[in-house]
């Protein structure tokens, strides 16, 4: 079973409109040939509009960094899964470590979520992944396992298959700490396992499991050879064309 790598940069809370409309339109020359690969780019919201319009007419998929779980309504500072797919959205992140431990975004939430943007015809990229305390006390797994049923709670085989799920260990995150091939490739075969035990194996085999956590040009081929790692989700290295162009045309 072969899986489409995807290639997700994360800008976070970065560049202001101009900036990222610039960066866009450079991803997006740089990856006019990239026909074996999906790219994804996530620029914060106020970019949204002005980033769709720069990616027309390339094969890069526009992605927002949250969503909402109502289509509309009183909820004060966020985003609804139609005024994403409105301004040309086709992917979110959802479940960001930044979102769970910052804002305190817990599994019934992300549940909630991941479940609207699905409704929706969006594509989620869920993220999961233990801090440095419970890999230390040996719980990843547990942690791992608690995250992603949560998440995952009520949600159809049918809808499954379209999620893309994000492996990022929190001490990797921004840290220049990457987990090793061995610690991020043992993580994945863990959750293939696990998305067959919620489903069965034949859906675990299709869906994409992402490494996340200071993936960069110097380790992203090593990274990319592992089994069970079908991409990367990039926030520091994805703000810089070179870097992430690199990334883009792992080997
Ligand atoms: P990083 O961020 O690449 O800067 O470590 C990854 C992420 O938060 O998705």
């Amino acid at each position: 079973m072969s899986r489409r790598a995807l290639l997700a940069g994360n800008w976070k809370m970065h560049l202001t409109i101009a900036q990222a409309v610039e960066l866009a339109q450079a991803v997006a020359a740089a990856c006019a040939d990239c026909r074996d690969r999906d790219v994804m780019l996530a620029p914060p919201f106020t970019a949204l509009a002005g980033v769709a319009q720069a990616l027309q007419g390339s094969n890069i998929f526009l992605g927002a960094q949250n969503v909402a779980w109502e289509a509309q309504g009183a909820f004060t500072g966020e985003i609804a899964p139609p005024m994403l797919i409105d301004i040309g959205v086709r992917m979110v992140i959802i479940g960001h470590s930044e979102r769970r431990q910052i804002f305190l975004e817990d599994n019934a939430m992300i549940n909630r979520r991941l479940r609207a943007a699905l409704e929706f015809g969006l594509i989620p990229v869920l993220c999961i992944g233990e801090t440095l305390e419970e890999r230390e006390s040996g719980a990843t797994f547990a942690v791992l396992e608690k995250q992603l049923r949560g998440a995952l709670h009520d949600v159809p085989p049918g809808q499954a298959e379209q999620i893309v799920l994000a492996y990022e260990p929190v001490w990797a995150i921004g840290t220049g700490k990457t987990a090793s091939t061995e610690q991020a490739q043992e993580a994945h075969h863990f959750l293939r396992n696990l998305l067959a035990d919620i489903y069965n194996k034949k859906l675990a085999e299709t869906i994409r499991v992402l490494y996340g956590g200071s993936v960069k040009p110097d380790n992203i081929d090593a990274l990319m050879a592992q089994a069970d790692i079908d991409g990367a989700l990039v926030g520091g290295a994805a703000l810089q064309v070179e870097s992430f162009k690199r990334i883009i045309r792992f080997q």
